[in-house]
């Protein structure tokens, strides 16, 4: 016993446990701790942290800092506080104290026991960890209880992740940028260094460890091999510091040509002698200044990445050379799946992105050392708001696997858009591949089908320096959500949704309603508007992966095809007609698929190609269904903005009106989105809307039907994304103008101008009428365009403007830089009942 108590540290909270009120910034995420006055609880205000760990103590402090403002003090204990008391430590540690705890329920892992115990007139809240990270994932998790009003007083619960691999993956670059990064610069990296200021590093390891994550791939996929050399790893070494009393191990990915790149070696051929000696030496040397290292991730033979293939090996050879050098620290090797040729034969129907990951790995299944994990992207094609479960997740049953999925809203929305993901990634994790039994998802990638030791998850995230991490604040409920569905993937989104909120925005009924609702629609929302019925994305997936862009998928390699013509559209996916893809799946699953008529509406398109007039579960047509669901989506995100302002005075003014620009822009462009969509298919099939919508804007002026004084007409590309495929642009001065008479009866407007905000200038606009000025703005956003188009089409609205019969309306614009004040149409709406957004 008193080996035991010589480890014992305690740290006594303050007295006044009081919490200064700091500006809501975002930076605290989930971790605001600012509801946890103990009110109602008598909470101890001892902490004992038993055993020399630097994680336990960690924990301990973070239980100080959120119920108290500082430790009193601190120091080795003789012994265990006769007096309430916290107390944390590993099982064996905490045992030893309190020998008539239950050892069946001695927590393994990195899970936890949380409990409380009386002995004489004291009590005890255990906070026993079946590792060091078991304790702080404990720690945390009772924080998050009071947090949430929960009780606490009496405590029994036992918890352990699903997995052993709950990792994120940053893809920085080592010059600062990111790639597919929304939220500012580098947390890691700045001018092809790591950072000599790493306290972001810090905090965000902080808020991973909150929610269970314990590894952390800080650079982006597509690696520079200097990631690798000699002058690098003392950098990372760094890093690792500031993640390791967060229990977050450091990974990299790395580029397969680095024994050439940074070692001199002529090659890099997997198989090749010095190139196993060189991995072991690279290896050996991060294990010598990172002993708790957690591996590397590969992307290789992928979108131009230098791969195995270039010298007739295959990922096995690959990843098995780099994995032995990793296995000897107990080190990983994610090999990511995504891999597949992106020239493809856009005339060869039979051609099929979506194929590559199964073609080319299930043969590989059994071949992998036993510390490589397969890295699937939870689809087929890449990170798309709706794609069937890849098959390959099914196909691999002696091999390791994890998940990969994209808190980032790369395809959805970028952080612009809210895209609350967690109920897309429950359908993929709940669904059911039927290869060994019942056998969904979440089971394989843990390892429990298979009885595999290794596997799990990877999202990749692209936190920045902007404050609140992703730039949208609701977007952090996607970061929280994957953390937890890792944890504990049988958790329901509601209840993940709940959580967040509660923790983010605290406890206002109100609030937690609204703000829960918000979230769980919004994924169906952006759907609706940008990409119903499976058609994958309909955005520009050779510029930004933005905005509309209807036809850049088709008649090039990439493969993101979905074939819509005059007569129909959709990817014949099909066994008996089509590319095959439905056969890589178990009978069961095929049987979901095809024929077409058992196919589930929502992925109809991903797996046949249908006529427009084909009729839809639902009973409405192909083309109907998109008409509507455009429609419906975009109204539904201006809903989002009046959900949204019902909150006004329940949560604090910056997150309000910072969450409320997000909105009000959202409604703007998922119009855009609407109109180019439903605008390209109108064209495609000639189709009327049977509701009569698509094509009649009654209420729209389009700027080249105004009286223009030196704006010139211009043409928009693609046409889809301006109203009639054309804007008028200011280039030839300082000052232009476009004006039209109102011909409505009086009454209350609103007035929507529709212009181009791109990143190149900050034209200033002007809006008067009757030459009285009403309104001026600036484009001053940072949308991913230079030019006119489905990224940069933007909507400012005016309300509440009196207008009668005979206003001349009037925008004035005024040019910055390569920005010619571009404007594409008004739109004179009447006052409804509720303010428009
Ligand atoms: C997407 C993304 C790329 C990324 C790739 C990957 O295609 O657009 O930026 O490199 O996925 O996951 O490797």
């Amino acid at each position: 016993m008193s080996r035991t108590l010589r480890f014992l540290s305690w740290f006594l909270l303050g007295v006044s446990l009081l919490q200064c009120a700091s500006a809501e910034t975002g930076a605290e995420a989930w971790l605001r701790y600012t509801s946890l006055k103990p009110a109602g609880h008598s909470l101890p205000h001892l902490v004992a942290a038993v055993g020399a760990s630097k994680m336990v103590r960690t924990a301990g402090l973070e239980l100080v800092h959120a119920l108290g403002e500082k430790p009193v003090s601190q120091g080795p204990a003789p012994a265990l506080p006769n007096a309430d008391a916290f107390v944390l430590g590993r099982w064996k540690d905490v045992h030893a104290l309190f020998p008539e705890l239950n050892r069946s329920r001695a927590p393994t892992d990195d899970g936890f026991w949380l409990k409380t115990v009386r002995r004489g007139r004291a009590k005890y809240w255990l906070i026993i960890g079946g590792s060091d990270r078991g304790v702080l994932y404990g720690a945390f998790s009772f924080l998050a209880r009071i947090a949430q009003q929960k009780e606490v007083a009496t405590l029994d619960d036992r918890q352990t992740p699903s997995a052993p691999i709950r990792w994120v993956s940053e893809w920085d670059n080592l010059d600062g940028g990111i790639e597919r990064g929304y939220a500012g610069r580098s947390i890691f990296f700045d001018n092809g260094a790591v950072r000599s200021d790493l306290t972001r590093a810090g905090q965000y390891a902080r808020l991973l460890a909150s929610i269970g994550i314990n590894g952390c791939a800080i650079n982006n996929v597509n690696a520079s091999p200097r990631i690798l050399s000699a002058e690098f790893v003392p950098q990372l070494a760094r890093i690792a510091d500031a993640f390791r009393s967060w229990g977050v191990k450091l990974a990299v990915s790395v580029d397969m040509s680095s024994p050439v790149v940074v070692g001199g070696l002529k090659t890099f051929d997997p198989l090749d002698a010095e190139v196993a000696e060189w991995w072991r030496k690279r290896v050996d040397a991060l294990y010598k200044q990172i002993p708790d290292f957690g591996g590397f991730v590969v992307k290789a033979d992928s979108e131009g990445r230098s791969g195995p293939s270039q010298y007739g090996r295959t990922a096995a050879d690959a990843a098995n050379v780099i994995a032995r050098a990793l296995r000897r620290y107990g080190g990983v090797l994610m090999y990511r799946a995504f891999v597949y040729n992106h020239h493809l034969d856009w005339t060869d129907p039979k051609a099929d992105r979506a194929r590559a990951a199964y073609d080319y790995f299930h043969p590989l299944d059994g071949k992998f050392e036993s510390n490589v994990v397969i890295q699937i992207k939870y689809g087929p094609i890449d990170f798309q708001v709706r794609e069937p479960a890849s098959p390959l997740l099914g196909a691999m049953p002696n091999t390791n696997q994890s998940i990969e999925l994209q808190v980032t809203q790369e395809y959805t929305g970028q952080q612009r858009h809210l895209g609350f993901l967690v109920p897309m990634w429950k359908e993929i994790l709940d669904f059911d591949m039927h290869v060994n039994g019942a056998t969904p998802v979440k089971k394989i990638v843990s390892g429990e089908t298979w009885h595999r030791r290794l596997g799990g998850y990877n999202a990749v995230v692209n936190v920045g320096l902007d404050e609140n991490w992703l730039g949208h604040p609701l977007a952090m409920a996607n970061l929280y959500g994957y953390g937890r569905l890792a944890w504990n993937p049988d958790l329901s989104s509601e209840a993940i949704t709940e959580e967040w909120t509660r923790l983010t925005f605290g406890n206002n009924p109100q609030v937690v309603s609204t703000i829960s609702k918000m979230l769980l629609s919004s994924w169906h929302i952006y759907e609706g508007y940008t990409g119903p019925l499976g058609i994958g994305t309909l955005t520009d997936i050779l510029g930004p992966h933005y905005g509309p862009g209807i036809e850049s998928s088709e008649r090039n390699g990439w493969g993101q095809w979905h074939r819509s013509d005059e007569h129909g559209t959709g990817m014949d996916r099909t066994i008996a007609t089509g590319t095959g893809y439905i056969g890589q799946y178990s009978p069961e699953v095929q049987k979901l698929y095809e024929p077409v008529a058992n196919c589930p509406d929502e992925l109809l398109l991903f797996m046949h190609h249908v006529p427009y007039t084909y009729v839809l579960h639902s009973g409405r047509t192909v083309i109907q269904y998109i008409y509507d669901s455009h429609s419906l989506g975009a109204e539904q995100a201006g809903n989002l903005v009046y959900q949204w302002k019902s909150l006004r005075g329940l949560i604090d003014e910056a997150r309000y009106s910072e969450v409320l620009r997000k909105q009000q822009y959202q409604a703007g462009h998922a119009i855009v989105w609407r109109d180019a969509v439903v605008n390209w298919f109108y064209r495609a099939s000639g189709i009327e809307d049977e509701r009569g919508r698509v094509g009649h804007d009654p209420n729209r002026i389009k700027a080249e039907a105004m009286q223009l004084s030196g704006y010139a007409l211009v043409d928009v590309t693609p046409w889809e994304t301006a109203s009639g495929g054309k804007a008028v642009a200011c280039t030839t001065g300082s000052v232009c103008s476009a004006s039209f008479t109102l011909d409505r009866e009086a009454g209350i407007y609103s007035i929507a101008v529709q212009y181009f905000d791109q990143n190149n200038g900050v034209s200033h606009y002007e809006l008067l009428v009757d030459d009285r000025a009403v309104d001026s703005w600036a484009a001053d956003d940072h949308l991913p365009s230079d030019k006119m188009n489905g990224h940069s089409s933007t909507r400012h609205t005016t309300l509440n403007v009196e207008l009668k019969p005979g206003s001349v309306v009037k925008i004035v614009g005024r040019p910055d830089g390569g920005e010619p004040a571009p404007l594409d149409y008004v739109e004179i709406t009447a006052k409804i009942a509720r303010e428009a957004p």
